[in-house]
């Protein structure tokens, strides 16, 4: 046999074997809020919609659809939604009744939290209404 032909049928081999690597699609969905934008003024108890990028989703999504107001660095216990399709891209929610506040942001959990840009929700009531309570 020929030394060069050997070689060739090694490195055959070896690509051969390197191409059953098949890509794996994960049932991970991690949708990206697209409303409300950064800087969105909400006005409490008003309704409005929610919308999220749905390319790419799956099929079927196993977990449980949930939406969360985060205020700051907070991800508060405030659910605004759950149990939604998290296919149809959009939900229509009614503004929780919150003081006002320019650092409101929305977290929707598919498979993973996505936490939305930061908006406003104005009310009636802002945090000088509370500051008498702080217990410094
Ligand atoms: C939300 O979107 C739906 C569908 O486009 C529309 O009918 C509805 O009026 C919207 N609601 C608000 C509050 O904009």
């Amino acid at each position: 046999m020929h030394f060069t032909s050997a070689l060739l049928s090694l490195c055959l081999a070896a690509a051969a074997a390197a191409t059953p690597l098949h890509l794996v699609i994960l049932d991970v969905f991690v949708p990206r809020i697209t409303a409300p934008a950064a800087g969105t003024v909400w006005t409490s108890r008003t309704q409005q919609n929610v919308t999220w990028d749905v390319s790419g989703a799956p099929a079927s999504i196993s977990n449980e659809a949930l939406l969360m107001l985060r205020k700051g660095e907070l991800t508060a216990p405030f659910i605004l939604a759950k149990g939604f399709d998290l296919r149809a891209g959009s939900l229509e929610i009614t503004v929780p009744y919150v003081l006002t506040d320019s650092d409101y942001s929305l977290v929707l959990f598919g498979d993973s939290g996505n936490f939305g840009p930061v908006f406003t929700i104005q009310s009636d009531t802002d945090s000088s209404a509370v500051e008498d309570f702080s217990l410094a």
